[in-house]
């Protein structure tokens, strides 16, 4: 397959509009940016959303496990090519495999070749095996960015929070090294302490952004059927509370970017994580709620509350509530949490 190879555009503020934002090294029109969903499994959807406004966009992702299980389906067909009566059945299996790493390839190059907007590529899984070096053909397939998602459940009651961290934090600067398009990390917010893994990160100059928070989906039990169940809902506004202490918190702390995740359901969420100090503001259950076009509503939602409060740019007004800026208010301290239990009106439940 021919590969487009890009570079990052340098970031220029000679074009700096009211809605425009930079994004680790990236020049988005605007902060709204469509995060990896079925949205954008194909060049039709991609485009959809750029036709929508979206300021980029993030494929959804490559799993490590797809990708090592493709690796061994092809092993296997080379070991038994000559050996197995069964070649062509492998051939199918070689066939119907090929496609997931050269199709995800393939979208992204369509998409780079259709889209002004910049194509962020999506991996997601978390050991340093030989998986990453996927990375470097979706670098040459022509992605502006990769967004690793490293969702994964410490199952190992041994194994310490510091060796946690040091191995994530490893396996981004071995990723570093692969590739020289930005790195995202998308996150949980469940560290022993997150503020110095991030800082940890910072100082190792392992990522150019973190996307804050994933989003889990543990299991449910059903008590009737004595089933653990699964199931996936929708975000609602109230989930964004985590991000948006966070982002808060760490607001001109450090070199990487911040975009954040989950809760958006209109554009007051994309105003106060704005308001807390993110780069950009992504969106995924909104955009599956109500489609695509939803994203100029959002859009013009945050254009029309920057005039109302006599913001002329986005970042006139970005960081604006964050703990950088408001030092002294108590809401980012444990003073909130007892004056917040203290001052619950329980007496309005019975009236
Ligand atoms: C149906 C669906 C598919 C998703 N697929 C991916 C994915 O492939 N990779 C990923 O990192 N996140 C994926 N996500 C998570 C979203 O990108 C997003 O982070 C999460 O839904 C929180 O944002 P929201 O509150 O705007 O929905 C998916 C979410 C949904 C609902």
């Amino acid at each position: 397959m021919n590969r487009v190879s890009t570079q990052t555009s340098p970031v220029s503020t000679s074009t700096m509009n009211k809605l425009s934002t930079h994004y680790m090294g990236l020049e988005l029109a605007h902060p709204i940016v469509a995060s990896a969903s079925p949205l954008a499994k194909n060049l039709h959807g991609v485009l959809a959303l750029e036709r929508a406004g979206a300021a980029a966009i993030v494929l959804p992702s490559l799993f490590e496990e797809q990708f090592n299980e493709e690796q061994a389906a092809l092993s296997q067909l080379s070991d038994d090519t000559f050996a197995s009566a069964e070649t062509g059945a492998y051939f199918n299996i070689d066939h119907a495999y090929q496609n997931t790493q050269e199709s995800y390839l393939q979208l992204i190059e369509d998409c780079v070749q259709r889209c002004e907007v910049p194509i962020i590529a999506s991996l997601n899984g978390c050991s340093p095996s030989g998986w990453l070096d996927f990375s470097q053909a979706i670098e040459a397939a022509g992605a502006q960015a990769l967004e690793l998602n490293v969702y994964s459940i410490p199952k190992d009651f041994n194994q310490s929070a510091e060796s946690i961290e040091a191995e994530l934090c490893a396996l981004l600067q071995t990723l570093k090294q692969k590739i020289n398009i930005p790195i995202a990390l998308k996150t949980s917010a469940f560290y022993t302490s997150f503020g110095h893994f991030a800082k940890r990160l910072d100082d190792a100059k392992a990522v150019d952004a973190l996307v804050m928070f994933n989003r889990f989906y543990q299991p449910d039990f059903d008590i009737n059927t004595l089933q653990i169940t699964r199931e996936l809902k929708l975000s609602h506004a109230q989930e964004l509370r985590l991000p948006l202490t966070w982002i808060g918190m760490m607001y001109q702390r450090f070199g990487f970017s911040l975009a954040a995740t989950t809760g958006v359901e209109s554009s007051d969420e994309v105003v106060k994580y704005l308001l807390a100090g993110a780069d950009v503001v992504m969106t995924t259950s909104a955009l599956l709620r109500h489609g695509p076009a939803y994203m100029q509503k959002l859009k013009q939602g945050l254009s029309d509350w920057l005039d109302s409060k006599g913001y002329e740019t986005v970042a006139g007004m970005r960081g604006a509530l964050s703990l950088a800026r408001c030092p002294q208010n108590d809401n980012y301290q444990r003073a909130q949490y007892i004056e917040t239990l203290q001052a619950y009106d329980f007496g309005a439940n019975f009236r």
